[in-house]
């Protein structure tokens, strides 16, 4: 089974080829550039993007593939832009129906959480999934595709979200998060502490939008100059990573089990990296990570999920379907969605 992966959820257009047998062929990824200007992504400038630029990344992606082959076609349809979501799955869609293969839309955070089993030592099941990204922060109990239990949300602000709004008062551009994390490198570890949010209680969630007030207060207090900033950045990165860390041990320890996937934009911060590694080996535990181009968003992680669910059965109906809002804990597993008609 060969397939077509779409993402366009939100700011990057991200296509790709899975095959079941040869693994991933190709896959191309464009991030959408026109959102800075505004300090955050523009809706529907990210729709318009993704229509000027998916259908020739398909041609490209066939391209490098090396053959116009495909069984199926997999995209996202949620949770993400409704703008933006639609334009992929309608291009998907129609694709396959144009060429009498079948559909499936994918879960955005699904792709998320199996990406690291596109590298060449996948985990085993069952892991605990923490899932960091611009709009999520969750611990999920992973036993095996399609069964997710949420052990852990964020109150509010996603940790992605937190960085960005963070990075933003900082003055850095749009998105933040990478250049909070290089501006973080020069700071000094020493001078502020940020609190570690919702550390003090039992529990599995997330509160981050705290900390962005108190980035605030701190700049205030302290005088904007450049070296201020960049110990806050430090301090704040300290911050966020202590409090994944803590929770990831949590959960690991409820859970009973000995591996920690990390996905999604966030997981290519550096120090979380190092800090979750050091954490899970004192934990006896693993860390799998997807490579770094693949925690942001990518189309070969829709193509894997969609390659799994398509090889089971599973099939899209006819009609064009996105959802904003979609609940990781309602998917089903692969094939036990009603097979509707090509
Ligand atoms: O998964 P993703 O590409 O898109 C969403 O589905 O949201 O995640 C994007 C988020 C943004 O908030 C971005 O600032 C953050 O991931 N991010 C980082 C880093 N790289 C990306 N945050 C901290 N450190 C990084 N190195
Ligand atoms: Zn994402």
């Amino acid at each position: 089974m060969r397939v077509l992966g779409i993402e366009t959820s939100c700011d990057e257009t991200g296509i790709a080829v899975y095959d079941a047998r040869e693994g991933l062929l190709a896959h191309v990824l464009y991030s959408q550039d026109a959102h800075a200007a505004y300090g955050g992504v523009v809706p529907e400038l990210a729709s318009r993007d993704h229509v000027r630029k998916t259908l020739p990344m398909i041609r490209q992606v066939l391209d490098r593939a090396g053959s116009d082959r495909l069984d199926g076609v997999a995209y996202t349809a949620g949770p993400g832009l409704i703008g933006a979501l639609l334009v992929g799955a309608a291009i998907g869609r129609g694709l396959a129906w144009a060429r009498g293969i079948p559909a499936i839309g994918i879960h955005h955070m699904e792709g998320h959480l199996l990406a690291p089993m596109l590298e060449p030592d996948p985990p085993a099941f069952p892991f605990v999934a923490l899932l960091v990204s611009g709009g999520h922060t969750m611990l999920v109990r992973v036993e095996g595709v399609g069964r997710y239990r949420l052990l852990g949300d964020s109150l509010d602000d996603a940790v992605g979200e937190a960085f960005d709004k963070t990075a933003k008062l900082l003055g850095l551009r749009y998105p933040g998060g990478p250049a909070l994390a290089a501006l973080a490198e020069r700071g000094d570890p020493g001078r502020f502490r940020f609190p570690r949010p919702m550390t003090d209680r039992p529990g599995l969630d997330f509160s981050f939008s705290g900390l962005k007030t108190f980035a605030l207060n701190t700049l205030r207090e302290a005088g904007d100059d450049e070296r201020t900033r960049a110990d806050i950045a430090r301090a704040f990165e300290e911050a966020v990573v202590d409090t994944l860390v803590i929770k990831c041990r949590r959960a690991l320890r409820a859970a009973g089990v000995a591996r920690l996937v990390v996905a999604g934009g966030v997981g290519a911060n550096r120090r979380l990296r190092a800090c979750l590694t050091q954490a899970a080996a004192e934990e006896n535990a693993r860390v799998h990570y997807p490579r770094l181009e693949f925690c942001t968003d990518n189309g070969a992680m829709i193509a894997y999920a969609g390659c799994l669910r398509l090889a089971a059965g599973e099939r899209a109906p006819l009609a064009v379907e996105a959802a904003a809002r979609w609940a990781l804990e309602t998917l089903p597993e692969p094939g036990a969605r009603p097979v509707t008609s090509d």
